[in-house]
């Protein structure tokens, strides 16, 4: 497998700290108690963070107290940042972090009010999309606001024979737009995009199987979100395994319900996991700092 792309022996030597994984009783998941992200982890303690990951696909830390330039040190370690094409969504000064929020102010939204509402994989309408995005919780509502990850390899795994022989070797192609003039927060069009946004999002084709870089691990690569079509197969049959892979990639068995405690800080792995945002009532506030980690070319 590939040499992860990480940087921990670039980091300090700085004192363990002694924390504490905790699996969910879930498909997926573990919370990370007792840490401080804010401190840079030293090599041993960022090796466990890092197999914590791998092995659970989302990490929540509970309880941060971070600024954005310690949010943005911790994520560069595991890779490049990605900043994400709606630049004016993207916090001033801080162009690695996206904002996610339903708060409108002076009849502007502050942030991408309906992101996440298809299930979907960050940027995988990248040429090299997301290794894993890191959401921390500034603000949230008294209700709702959930998000929910559904674990892909799992999903593979189970596939009905028939439906994995169909997708085998198979390529398909994924737009940023696919979805984006569905999409209207609140009465809100989304934005229009520029020419030059456009031409940042072009339609790429990545495998509908992809293998894990770290883990060797084979998972559906495919979602509603941003997933248009299979290549080399008549229209009508790769609608209908798309719908297919779609409703299998989502089952309550594959899925772990997110439910935000103030100050988390959540990290999860977008080569093994799909998420959705289950979203919250009108009139209450929610908002949170997303930075996204550039991965591999899937293969
Ligand atoms: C996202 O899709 O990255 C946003 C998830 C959320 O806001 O819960």
């Amino acid at each position: 497998m590939s040499a992860p792309a990480v940087s921990s022996l670039r980091q300090s030597s700085s004192a363990s700290q002694a924390f504490e994984i905790r699996p969910f009783d879930a498909p997926l998941g573990a919370e990370i108690l007792g840490i401080d992200l804010g401190t840079p982890l030293n090599a041993e303690d960022f090796a466990r963070v890092h197999q914590a990951h791998l092995d659970h696909g989302v990490l929540v830390f509970r309880d941060q107290h971070i600024t954005p330039e310690q949010q943005i040190a911790f994520s560069r370690r595991f890779g490049e940042l990605q900043i994400h094409v709606l630049k004016q969504f993207l916090l001033a000064g801080h162009p690695e972090i996206f904002i996610i929020s339903n708060i409108v102010e002076n009849g502007q939204p502050i942030g991408l009010g309906d992101a996440g509402k298809f299930w979907h994989s960050d940027l995988s309408y990248k040429e090299l999309p997301s290794l894993g995005s890191m959401l921390y919780a500034q603000e949230l509502p008294e209700e709702g606001g959930d998000t929910l990850f559904a674990q892909q390899q799992l999903a593979y795994e189970t596939l009905p024979a028939e439906l994995r022989a169909a997708i085998d070797g198979r390529r398909a192609a994924h737009s940023y737009i696919a979805r984006y003039a569905d999409e209207v927060f609140e009465g809100i069009q989304r934005p229009r995009l520029t020419p030059a946004q456009l031409a940042e999002v072009k339609a790429v084709v990545h495998p509908v199987v992809r293998t894990h870089p770290e883990t060797g691990r084979k998972g559906l690569f495919v979602n509603e979100n941003f997933t248009t079509h299979i290549l080399d197969i008549p229209e009508d049959e790769s609608r209908q395994i798309l719908a297919e892979l779609f409703a299998h990639s989502a089952r309550p068995e594959f899925v772990y319900r997110h439910q935000w405690q103030p100050r988390d800080m959540v990290f999860w792995d977008n080569r093994a996991l799909i998420h959705l945002a289950t979203g919250c009532p009108r009139h209450l506030r929610r908002r949170m700092h997303r930075t996204t980690i550039q991965g591999d070319a899937p293969f």
